[in-house]
């Protein structure tokens, strides 16, 4: 019998790489992004390939009711979510003052919010039918406060503790929550958050993203809590948690250092 996947975010990067591992599984995949003709173009491109029904939902989530409106459509289209990804989501590489507030509130309200929302929309329904698995997409920034990007870490924080949560209290009725929490990977993230020419993606030997999306697909298969790629990023998540916040603090500072304007004044 084939499943149903709504991935967000299926648009670019991981996203798109899970959109083709489900559907490369025969599984059905409704893609959720901003950009209407980049997913009607991997709608057809998934379709011939796999033989699946691809179906495109173009939405802002950052904007409001946007994740009421996408599960109010889904659903009365007649889609049964068996798999849902939060994958949306966008990061920012500047001093905390040096970024207008209105961008710091746009990401609180996609990397957090619509995800929340998202969770508990189609995490009611899996609850209730006793079937279910989600997967949140955080990142290894969850594990510290990141200097130069304190609202992107802060919110991939956020992800982490919430998914972990669900995740327990989700168990008992056979629903998982996975976190899959990826280093430095090649997409279009760096680019938007001019994140490209830190030393994260200098020193952090970055991934691609087929490899991230694969890791992150067999963890959710095994109901794993979190997803981590690379040896290296598990194991800085590692030993995150053995020095104190302040070294991990000043290590995220150098590690999102590279491309920041160094000017302090505003
Ligand atoms: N790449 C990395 O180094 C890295 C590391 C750790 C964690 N992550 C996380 O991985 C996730 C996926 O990012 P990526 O690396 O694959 O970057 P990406 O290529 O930039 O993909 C981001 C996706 O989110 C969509 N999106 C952005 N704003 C949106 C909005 N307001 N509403 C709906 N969709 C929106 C984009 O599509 P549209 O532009 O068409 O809307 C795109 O499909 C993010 O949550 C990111 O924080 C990435």
């Amino acid at each position: 019998m084939r499943k149903t996947v709504l991935i967000t975010g299926a648009s670019s990067g991981i996203g798109y790489e899970f959109a083709k591992i489900f559907a490369s599984n025969g599984d059905n995949v409704i893609l959720v992004a901003r950009n209407e003709e980049k997913l009607f173009e991997i709608q057809k491109k998934l379709q011939e390939k796999y033989r699946i029904f691809a179906y495109v939902y173009a939405k802002d989530l950052a904007k409001e009711n946007a994740a009421k409106e996408l599960f109010s459509e889904v659903t009365s289209d007649g889609h049964m979510v068996d798999y849902l990804i939060n994958n949306a989501g966008f990061g920012d590489n500047h001093r905390y003052l040096h970024t207008d507030f209105e961008t710091h509130e746009k990401m609180v309200k996609l990397n957090v919010l619509s995800l929340m929302e998202l969770c508990h929309l189609f995490g009611r329904v899996m609850y209730n039918r006793g079937e279910g698995k989600i997967l949140n997409v955080a990142s290894i920034a969850a594990f510290t406060a990141g200097p130069y990007m304190s609202v992107y870490f802060a919110s991939k924080a956020f992800v982490l503790s919430f998914s972990e949560a669900l995740n327990e209290e989700f168990k008992s009725r056979n629903v998982s929550v996975t976190c899959l929490c990826p280093g430095p990977t090649y997409t279009n993230f760096g680019k938007t958050a001019e994140y490209d020419k830190s030393n994260a993606f200098r020193y952090l030997k970055p991934a691609n993203a087929a490899d991230v999306a694969v890791t992150g697909y067999k963890a959710m298969m095994k109901n794993k809590s979190i997803a981590l790629h690379g040896a290296h990023i598990k194991a800085l998540a590692f030993f995150s948690r053995f020095t104190p916040r302040t070294i991990n603090t000043k290590t995220s500072a150098f590690l999102n250092k590279g491309n920041v304007n160094n000017a302090h004044k505003l």
